[in-house]
């Protein structure tokens, strides 16, 4: 029986944010469609010289902070806004981590999927090889484009797990239920760096693959609501999880059922303010429940994931003993409370300075380098990070 799960969660994000309740008032909506209605308060803004491998490097900075970098085997990285159609970004990341050569890296794609695939892959790597540990990474830039319906479900971020078979804070049950429909909910072709989202519809794909594999893993496992102590989804915005939860609550118990909501309440905290992280978004939920303190060792949690296009997962974790003292909300806590605010016109123009999709040479503004890797600009055809200092 495998024990492998979660050692340490890594999270990064960029130092730049935007209000809803400014973004609301600039496209003439009531903030209050934004503040309750979607439920997002703020979104991380992303700089040109800030990306999914800035993002994840940063995360697993995080992460490894103490660690001996010589027991890491893979760097396994999902995102959906990857920036080469070959290279995997994870190779990228290797190199700004210093880590060594004999380290695989690989990257998985599946909208916002990826990280866990990634997780399930370094589960099965590390219960076969125990001392050795793999690090799974979610990160992503949220594009939906400017004056879109999706704008407002923005964000930037990422979150690594460092993966083992002895895990200090969480292990990975093998119960996992999974299933893929073709669906054209959201998807982003290869020409442009915005995704095509069908919004509405999206919600009812997310909603019906979360019903389908709920029943399912119910029926098989013969584990209900009152088997768990929090549930965790997927949340392109806060709302979309709320909806998902509300079919759990019919099932629970009213004191149950109260303890769900707050649950879901402290899951949501970070990422209502760091918007959608699109493959990091679940993992973000996780981290933010874990750091509120509200959940005791050996606590059970059931974890929804989903990529539109469509995958979804649903599998559990049980909380280990000592797990909070492997955690660092004071630190998460100060990335996030210390991003500067930008007005809507900043947003737009950073939005805007997007790398070109041709073989130009291009350069990041240095007014905005920040967090402890960038990319300074594209020669070549060739993508260039540095480290900072
Ligand atoms: N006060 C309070 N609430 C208000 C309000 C007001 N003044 N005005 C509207 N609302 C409420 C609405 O009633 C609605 O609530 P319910 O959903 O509970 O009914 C909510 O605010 C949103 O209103 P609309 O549906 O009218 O908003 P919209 O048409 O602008 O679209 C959206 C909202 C569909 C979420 C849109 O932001 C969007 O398309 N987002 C991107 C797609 C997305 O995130 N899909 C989720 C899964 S896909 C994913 O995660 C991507 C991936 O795999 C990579």
């Amino acid at each position: 029986m495998s024990e492998a799960g979660i050692d340490r969660i890594g999270f990064a994000t960029t130092s730049l944010f935007l209000d809803m309740r400014d973004l609301a008032e600039s496209r003439g909506v009531d903030p209050e469609k934004y503040t309750v209605g979607i439920g997002q308060l703020e979104q991380s803004v992303a700089p040109s010289s800030q990306d999914c491998v800035t993002l994840a490097a940063a995360a697993a900075k995080d992460a490894l902070e103490g660690e001996d970098l010589e027991k890491i085997d893979m760097v396994l990285l999902g995102t959906e806004s990857g920036v080469d159609a070959s290279r995997a970004a994870a190779v990228y990341v290797k190199q700004l981590l210093g880590l060594p050569d004999r380290v695989r890296c690989l990257e998985l794609k599946q909208a916002c999927f990826g990280e866990t695939a990634a997780l399930a892959w370094a589960m099965d790597y590390v219960s076969r090889r125990p001392g050795r540990k793999v690090l799974a990474i979610g990160s992503d830039v949220a594009r939906y484009g400017l004056n879109t319906p999706g704008e407002a479900t923005q964000g930037a971020g990422a979150v690594a797990l460092l993966c083992s078979s002895d895990p200090k804070i969480l292990k990975i049950e093998d119960d996992s239920r999974f299933l893929t429909v073709l669906a054209s909910d959201f998807w982003r072709p290869t020409y442009s760096n915005c995704a095509i989202a069908r919004g509405h519809y999206s919600t009812e794909v997310y909603l019906e693959c979360f019903s389908r594999l709920w029943k399912q893993y119910k029926d098989e496992t013969g584990r209900s609501a009152s088997d768990f102590d929090a549930f965790l989804f997927h949340l392109p915005f806060s709302k979309m999880g709320l909806k998902a939860l509300r079919e759990v609550l019919k099932e629970a118990d009213p004191e149950r059922a109260k303890v769900f909501q707050d649950r879901f309440e402290a899951s949501s905290a970070y990422g209502r303010r760091v918007g959608n992280i699109y493959s990091g978004s679940l993992y973000l939920s996780l981290l933010s429940l874990l750091e509120s303190s509200l959940l005791e060792e050996g606590s059970r949690i059931a974890l929804f994931s989903y990529g539109s296009g469509a995958e979804a997962e649903i599998f559990s974790a049980t909380l280990r003993e000592g797990y909070s003292s492997m955690l660092s909300p004071l630190r998460h806590l100060a990335a996030i409370n210390g991003r500067r605010k930008v007005e809507v016109a900043e947003y737009e123009h950073l939005f805007s300075d997007f790398p070109p999709a041709n073989p130009q040479d291009y350069s990041c503004d240095e007014r905005y380098f920040a967090g402890p890797f960038r990319l300074t600009g594209i020669r070549e055809c060739q993508r260039q990070y540095e480290a900072e200092g």
